[in-house]
């Protein structure tokens, strides 16, 4: 009889980095190609198969369930035992998880290029699609992490821990029960209500939690400092899941819902300040001290880079939410911009940290730091100049709304916005090949080449 080989320790997270910064190049080529459409309209026309309304779902779902949740299963797999003191609890479940994982977003992306979808923003898998994405994603993912944690040897848990364990079951939860509109046939205002439910709660429950709290990994583990207040943690993790799950409704304000539902939503949108400042305030304060390490250690650069990018997120999140700010700028440029600083500046840039990061210890060689530098360079100012284009356009739409001008004038107005917009967006992907390419360079490197002394061990040592 022979006994199945046992799979190293490790194996699966490095799928996950890899996978994902595979994806993470394709999804930002998508939105680029997506980008073309607004700024040069007759740019690969005559296929409809890259027409605007086909190509920006496969941008957005690839960036979301493949680039920044395949990111996250990555740091789970490797987060989650160094936090516990163990080991991942099945290598072979994570390491299927991550190729079912592959072969789902391969499908989804072709079968929603070809218009097969649900025509619900943010959860256009079609069925089986949907059943596919929480049958071989979330709930493998979820097992593993939950089991990890049940099979600890050390009795407390660290803040990341909660967070992680919390976050998989809630979006587990949340896309089972956003599918039931098919199951149960849910039409008109109730449609819209789960719908904008589960797309306000990828964001709440699931992306900024799980960056949070890799983001208060990182920065006590790599500055040497202890997490600055627990206390600070506690109020980020309850607020966040008590204050991020229910604003759904605030991108309904002009719908005819029930007007308490607006109000409950825009107050609540509000409170959201509270956790994500407790927690920017927590980061920053465990940086004391440490502030050269900025300059000196990638993965602290990229993991404060985008907490930084937290502060005007969380503030421009809670006051656009508000009745009077939201009728100015709904259904504007503004919200893409707002979109993409939560998502590609807040969360990406940590995420892009974790990657340098496990990087790094899991494959035991160092990265090109030139390659890096150049990585970052391109995706801050790419994203500066993409965020100000996008920011200026929506305030141009805005007035143009309010003022009945013609539409087609404040298309004409705004073109010179979305030029700006595709060549940062091009800076930005161009840093994320050079990514993927270091990654293969590093991976490919002789194995003998040395390992910077801060790698060589890894225990949990954060507190
Ligand atoms: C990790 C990086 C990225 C993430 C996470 C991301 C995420 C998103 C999200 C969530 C949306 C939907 C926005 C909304 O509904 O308001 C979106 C739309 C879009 N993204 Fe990205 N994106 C990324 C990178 C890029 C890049 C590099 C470009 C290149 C220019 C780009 C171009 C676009 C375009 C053109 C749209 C459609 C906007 C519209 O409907 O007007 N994205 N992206």
């Amino acid at each position: 009889m022979t006994s199945r080989k046992e799979i190293p320790s490790g194996t699966a997270a490095k799928t996950a980095i890899i996978s994902s910064v595979f994806w993470l190049a394709m999804g930002t080529t998508l939105g680029f190609v997506t980008s073309l459409k607004l700024s040069y309209p007759d740019v690969l026309s005559g296929t409809p198969y890259l027409n605007f309304g086909h190509i920006r779902p496969v941008h957005v779902l690839t960036v979301i369930y493949a680039w920044i949740s395949m990111a996250f299963a990555a740091a789970m797999f490797y987060m989650t035992p160094v936090l516990c003191g163990t080991r991942l609890w099945s290598e072979r479940l994570g390491v299927m998880n991550i190729w079912l994982w592959n072969l789902g977003i391969i499908i989804a992306d072709i079968s929603l290029d070809l218009g097969i979808s649900s025509g619900r923003e943010y959860s256009e898998y079609a069925w089986p699609i949907d059943i596919y994405v929480v049958a071989f994603i979330f709930v493998p993912l979820g097992v593993n992490v939950w089991m990890t944690v049940l099979t600890r040897t050390v009795k407390g848990l660290y803040p990341t821990t909660w967070i992680m364990m919390a976050a998989v079951l809630y979006m587990t939860t949340d896309y089972s029960l956003t599918q039931s509109v098919e199951v149960f046939h849910i039409t008109g205002l109730n449609e819209a209500l789960l719908t904008w439910w589960n797309g306000h709660n990828q964001l709440g429950i699931w992306i900024t939690p799980v960056s949070i709290g890799i983001g208060m990994y990182l920065i006590p583990k790599l500055s040497g400092n202890p997490l600055y207040s627990h206390k600070l943690a506690h109020l980020t993790f309850w607020g966040l899941f008590a204050f991020y799950s229910t604003p759904g409704a605030h991108h309904l304000m002009g719908a005819p819902i029930p007007e308490w539902l607006k109000s409950f939503a825009s107050v609540s949108g509000v409170m959201i300040l509270v956790p994500g400042m407790a927690f920017i305030a927590n980061a920053l304060l465990t940086m004391q001290g440490k502030w050269r390490l900025f300059v000196e250690v990638p993965p602290i650069r990229w993991a404060i880079t985008g907490t930084l990018m937290g502060i005007p997120l969380f503030f421009q999140g809670g006051f656009q939410q508000t009745r009077a700010i939201n009728w100015y700028i709904h259904g504007t440029h503004w919200i893409v911009a707002h979109a993409h600083l939560a998502l590609l500046g807040f969360s990406s840039f940590v995420e892009i940290g974790a990657m340098y990061y496990g990087l790094e210890r899991l494959l035991k060689r160092k990265f090109n730091p030139t390659l890096e530098l150049y990585h970052y360079w391109l995706m801050t100012i790419g994203f500066i100049i993409f965020w100000t284009s996008l920011t200026a356009a929506g305030l141009i739409q805005a007035a143009a709304k309010v003022y009945e001008i013609p539409y087609v004038a404040s298309v004409q107005a705004t073109h010179p916005y979305m030029v700006a917009r595709s060549w940062g967006g091009f800076m930005i992907i161009t840093g994320q090949w050079i990514f993927l390419y270091n990654l293969y360079r590093t991976a490919t490197a002789p194995a003998s080449r040395a390992v910077p002394s801060h790698l060589a061990t890894e225990g949990s040592g954060i507190s």
